[in-house]
């Protein structure tokens, strides 16, 4: 019997014919001085549009200030437009899907970025203990963010309503709102980065307010059946923590429910643990087993997914759709060689961030697969 993984799924008004998503991977390709995306993204996202399939883009910063890494591509500019349009056309000759994913980094980011050399923003002024980039490439601690006024937020939450008409503009099918991993959102959400008294701070409903005041704006240009958001429960990356992870997402996950969103995209806690190194103790197994129940729509999930995993857990029911990172920048064609389990190419991490073709339009898909 063929897995559920190769079979139709709808996520709101977006019809898929198979359930092998792309999951959003920043590559750092863009071109300077616009950061817009060149030719070579366009054969990277044709190489792996598929046949009614769905890709979710690079996270695209809404408005400079929400940069934080050399040559990421935005969302913001007549150019960057015209650098997604091309994309999306591309993808759609090819009969796939595409949704671009809309990104502010908040407090992940260096001043070398920022508009007049300013601090990047954030929820508080609470540095990230990591290192990040600047925007020469170099690689150091993250600077002390400065905490945004209160009658600064309307204007951030107005550029992510900007990015949404600026994708459809560019004729993408959907947007999903970048919630997870330690970026701006999540450092309203989560308590170890959000100590403002006002009203986006304190309570879970304060916590959760910027999030939904994102999604409320996004959803009035695009309508709800064409949104999805990107969560993170117990994700450590960008030195993230709260002291109360289920009742958080719990209530953030049911008020986006209640907002009948086209998808809800979570991603797998361990993996990013395992992955970065660091401690499990603390970290439940999966994130879907809490917090399936409380969204009510279809579910991607991502994190460490390979091609047996993937099947058990959409055949087992856990989620409708699975994201992979990793395996769709070394297999252009992952949709196809996992519907023959055909040998996976690997991936090379040392191109995933910046550079040329290599490690990036250059991994080779089947050739004469079909025959199997
Ligand atoms: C090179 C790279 C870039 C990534 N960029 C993004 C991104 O732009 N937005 C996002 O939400 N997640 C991003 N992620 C996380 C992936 O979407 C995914 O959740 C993660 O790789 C785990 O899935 P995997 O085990 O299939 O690789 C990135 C991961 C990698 C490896």
């Amino acid at each position: 019997m063929t897995s559920q993984l190769f079979t139709p799924l709808q996520l709101g008004a977006i019809s898929l014919r198979h359930r092998v998503v792309m999951a959003p991977l920043t590559r750092m390709r863009a071109e300077a001085p616009h950061n817009a995306l060149t030719d070579l993204a366009v054969e990277y996202y044709g190489q792996r549009a598929s046949h009614g399939g769905l890709i979710i883009t690079e996270a695209s910063q809404v408005a400079p200030t929400g940069q934080g890494y050399p040559l990421t591509p935005g969302i913001y500019s007549p150019e960057q437009v015209a650098g997604w349009q091309k994309v999306v056309n591309k993808v759609h000759a090819a009969g796939g899907k595409i949704v671009l994913q809309l990104w502010h980094v908040g407090r992940l980011s260096h001043s070398s970025f920022q508009p007049g050399g300013a601090l990047p923003l954030a929820p508080s002024a609470i540095a990230a203990k990591a290192t990040g980039m600047t925007a020469q490439w170099e690689q150091v601690p993250y600077e002390q963010p400065r905490a945004l006024d209160t009658n600064e937020i309307a204007g951030i939450v107005a550029a992510y309503r900007q990015g949404a008409q600026n994708a459809l503009a560019a004729g993408f099918d959907g947007v999903e709102v970048h919630g997870a991993n330690g970026y701006l959102i999540d450092q309203f959400l989560q308590d170890s980065t959000n100590k403002r008294t006002d009203a986006y701070g304190g309570s879970i409903e304060n916590r959760t307010r910027f999030l939904l005041e994102v999604v409320d704006a996004v959803i009035g240009v695009w309508g709800a059946d064409r949104v999805g958001v990107r969560l993170s429960p117990w994700g450590t990356h960008g030195d993230m923590h709260d002291s109360d992870p289920v009742t958080l997402f719990t209530h953030a996950i049911e008020a986006l429910s209640a907002r009948d969103i086209a998808y809800l995209h979570l991603i797998e806690p361990r993996s990013t643990a395992e992955r970065m190194g660091l401690g499990v103790d603390a970290i439940p197994e999966s994130a879907l087993d809490l917090f399936r129940a409380k969204f009510d729509g279809p579910l991607i999930a991502a994190g460490g997914f390979e091609r047996a995993n993937a099947i058990a857990a959409v055949d087992g029911g856990k989620a409708d759709a699975i994201a992979f990172g990793r395996y769709f920048i070394s297999n252009p064609d992952l949709p196809k060689r996992l519907q023959l389990n055909a040998e996976l190419n690997a991936y090379d991490r040392t191109t995933f961030y910046g550079g040329t073709a290599v490690g990036y339009t250059d991994y080779p898909a089947l050739e004469t697969a079909e025959a199997a």
